[in-house]
This record gives structure tokens, C-alpha cells and sequence, in this order.
């Protein structure tokens, strides 16, 4: 792989390092942060959810933003934003600036959810733009595994202004390195700047031919209508259902109860004890990370298509594993055993499959006129999805109960392998403006 995009891709995936870091770090810090401020449940869980509000606010607005000032600055300004919000968690005086500067990291969080897939595809050179686009979900995973280990490191002082803080680091270096990092050759051709848009397509090329990928691009700015207009179109609005299924699925399929309430799920099915496990959420985290590597080397290679299959058909026998599991009272011993395996399996599967696939066709399924605001709305659908699957999650096994929450999980990974079987078309190494839906 050419190394000048190589580095750009990695740049724009520390984006991904502070979406995971950010959304897994207040599973630890909620105990110490309801400890010192004496905060009810209702506010421990809008501190925990406060995020969740403010990424849908930051993802409504990234792809006009995308589109008005380009994708390089939206990266700054987010880079910008988060640091504030870390800087602002960190020192808080009180619940209430807690729960702004907790917000404000959400808007960054919600920008770059938008700009760093959307960025990086759009700089990829088409056979490697599965691989590099994963990449942005498996710096997610390593933020999400950073964020556990380091609550775990710092729970016995209680530090959880340094657990929030402490994302200051990565988004500094974002900052620093999207500064000279250049502007997307397609947002250029997309402004009408056509020789510098030239210039960075031949830089990434690399002395190969880029005139077919020249004429695609052009060609695709054809599309009818401004704005909103854009979808007017069938291929693109049917571009929209596609991306807006496959974003909420990614969420209703159930990830992030594992990813948020894992320690909870973990008690639940008998594991002995607090620190068990989160212990064993980090080798659930681990797992997500290292799965997530099956993705990178094999998306391009065998395709979007396979590996999603296989992956939600993963999904869909751990979690039924997990109902099963629940639903017996008489196998209460090995319940913490098979709940350990069928959750990893369960997390693995997700972590070649929807988690990086997701991401990757949402940027890649729209036509570079509705790119940005297509993406921002499927990935505005994805954290509504997150919110509700998240703040229901505990009622429901209250009211339902484990196993048929979890059941309930599974039959959604069959509705996603049918929409993906019916919808999804496969791009692997096509240029993105030859894919159609
Ligand atoms: C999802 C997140 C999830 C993460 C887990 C991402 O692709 O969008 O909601 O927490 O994967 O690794």
C-alpha cells in the first residue's frame, strides 16, 4: 500500500481512537462521577447518555458542514472540539458543566463519525478502500479497549477526572496531523477546484492512470437537484433506505449492550465478582480489537457481501446461545462460562462484520452530490439507535427478561442478513462513483 496514504487514512482514523475512547470511558468513571457529585440514577444515566444527545447533534450537522468547508477542516474543528470537551470533563466543577462539556464531546464525536469514514473513503484508492476504512472501526475498538483498561488502572484512586481527561492526548495528535494532511481530491473536483483536485489524485495514485476515475467523478456530479433536492432521485433515495437500515441495524442487532453494560451482563450470569467482570471485559474488548484485524486483511479480498453474512450468522447462533443459556434455571453454574464464550464470539463476529462493513458502505453507497448529507443521516439514525438500545436495554430485561431481550437481538440479525442478501451490493475495488444500489 502507498505509505502517503497509508499515513493519511491512519491520521483520519484517530477520529475512530476518540469516538471508542469517549463512548467507553464513562462505564467506569459513572461510579466515582455518582459518588462526588451524589447524583440520583436518573442523572447518573443522562450523564451517560448526554454523549449519546450530543453525537446526534455533531452527525446532523457534519455532512452540510462536509460540504461548506470541506472535510479536512470538519476533522480540525472536531479535533478542536474534542479537546475542549476532554479539557472541560476533566475539570468540571459541577454536574451541570460535567454534562456540557460531556455533550460538546458527543457534537466532535458525532462529527467525526461522518467525516472520518467519508474522508478516508473518499482518499482511498478503490482496492484498498475497504482495508483503510476499517481501520477507522478498529481504532475505534482500541479506544473502546484503551478507555476499559485504563478505568481499570485508575479505579483504585478513584480518578475519573484523568479517565475523561486523558482524551486530550489522541486529539491533539489529531489536530496535529490532519493539519498538513490535504483536502479530499473529490470535495476539490466537487467545488469546481479541478487542477488541484488533479494534483492530490495523481499524489495518491501514485504515477498510476486516473483517468477513469476522473471521468467517473465528473460524471457523478450530474446528479439532479441541490441540498435535500439530491434525493429526489430513486438511485439516491434508494441509497438513503439502504443507508439508514444498515446504520440502525448495526446499532439494533445489540453491540453496545456488550460494549456498555457488559460488567452488568456478566453479573447477571453469575460471574463472581465486580472485578471479575470488568476483567472480563477487557478480553471481550480484546477480542473486538484483534477480530476486527479479519476485516482489514480480507474485505477487499473477498468482499463486503461474504463477510457480512458470515459474521451476523455469528452473531445470530451466540446470541441464541445467550437466550438459551438464560432461559435454563438449572444450568446455573456453567451460565457464566457459556455467557463469557457466546459474548465474545458474539463481539468477534460483530468486529469483522457490521461494525467496520457498516461504516464502509454508508461512505461509499451515495454519489459524491448526496455523500455528505446521506452519510449524516444514516449515522444520525445509528446514534438514535444507539440511544434507545442503550437506555432500554436494562428495563428490558427487567420487564422481559435476559433471554428474550437477547432472542429478541437475534431476530434482528436475521432481518439484517435478508437486507444485506437483498440490498446490498458488493464494491469491492470498484471505483465509488461506479457503485450503484
Ligand atoms: C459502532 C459502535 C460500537 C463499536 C464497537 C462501532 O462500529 O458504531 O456503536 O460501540 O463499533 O466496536
Amino acid at each position: 500500500m502507498r505509505p502517503f496514504v497509508f499515513l493519511v487514512a491512519s491520521i483520519a482514523a484517530l477520529g475512530g481512537l476518540l469516538f471508542g475512547y469517549d463512548t467507553g470511558v464513562i462505564s467506569g468513571a459513572i461510579l466515582f462521577i455518582a459518588h462526588d457529585f451524589g447524583l440520583s440514577t436518573q442523572l447518573q444515566e443522562l450523564t451517560i447518555s448526554v454523549v449519546l444527545i450530543g453525537c446526534i447533534a455533531g452527525s446532523s450537522g457534519a455532512g452540510a458542514l462536509a460540504d461548506r468547508v470541506g472535510r479536512r477542516i470538519t476533522l480540525l474543528a472536531a479535533g478542536v472540539i474534542f479537546g475542549i470537551g476532554a479539557l472541560g470533563s476533566a475539570v468540571a466543577p459541577s454536574i451541570d458543566v460535567l454534562l456540557v462539556a460531556r455533550f460538546v464531546v458527543g457534537t466532535a464525536i458525532g462529527l467525526c463519525s461522518v467525516v472520518a469514514p467519508l474522508y478516508i473513503s473518499e482518499v482511498a484508492p478503490a482496492d484498498v478502500r475497504g482495508a483503510l476504512v476499517s481501520l477507522y472501526q478498529f481504532a475505534i475498538t482500541v479506544g473502546i479497549l484503551g478507555a476499559y483498561i485504563i478505568d481499570y488502572a485508575l479505579a483504585h484512586n478513584e480518578a475519573w477526572r484523568w479517565m475523561l481527561g486523558l482524551a486530550i492526548v489522541p486529539s491533539l495528535v489529531l489536530i496535529a496531523g490532519m493539519l498538513p494532511l490535504p483536502e479530499s481530491p473529490r470535495y476539490l473536483f466537487k467545488i469546481g477546484k479541478r487542477e488541484e483536485a488533479r494534483e492530490e489524485l495523481r499524489r495518491i495514485a501514485g504515477g498510476d492512470e486516473i483517468g477513469e476515475e476522473e471521468s467517473a467523478i465528473l460524471g457523478s456530479l450530474d446528479v439532479q437537484g441541490t441540498g435535500f433536492g439530491v434525493f429526489r432521485t430513486p438511485a439516491v433515495r434508494s441509497a438513503l433506505i439502504l443507508g439508514v437500515a444498515l446504520a440502525m441495524l448495526q446499532q439494533l442487532t445489540g453491540i453496545n449492550t456488550v460494549i456498555y453494560y457488559g460488567p452488568h451482563i456478566f453479573l447477571m450470569a453469575g460471574l463472581a465478582s465486580n472485578q471479575a467482570s470488568i476483567l472480563a471485559e477487557v478480553l471481550v474488548g480484546t477480542v473486538n480489537c484483534l477480530a476486527t484485524l479479519i476485516a482489514i486483511f480480507f474485505v477487499d479480498r473477498i468482499g463486503r457481501k461474504p463477510l457480512l453474512y458470515a459474521g451476523c450468522t455469528g452473531m445470530f447462533l451466540a446470541l441464541s446461545a445467550l437466550s438459551i443459556a438464560f432461559a435454563q434455571t438449572h444450568m446455573q453454574g456453567s451460565l457464566a462460562s457459556i455467557a463469557l464464550v457466546s459474548m465474545m464470539v458474539y463481539v468477534g463476529s460483530f468486529a469483522y462484520s457490521l461494525g467496520p462493513i457498516v461504516w464502509l458502505l454508508i461512505s461509499e453507497i451515495f454519489p459524491l452530490q448526496a455523500r455528505g448529507l446521506g452519510m449524516s443521516i444514516a449515522t444520525l439514525s445509528n446514534w438514535v439507535a444507539n440511544l434507545v438500545v442503550s437506555l432500554f436495554f436494562l428495563s428490558l430485561v427487567e420487564t422481559l427478561g435476559a433471554s428474550l431481550t437477547f432472542s429478541i437481538y437475534a431476530v434482528l440479525c436475521i432481518v439484517t442478513i435478508v437486507v444485506v442478501w437483498r440490498g446490498v451490493p458488493e464494491t469491492k475495488r470498484e471505483i465509488l462513483e461506479k457503485i450503484s444500489v
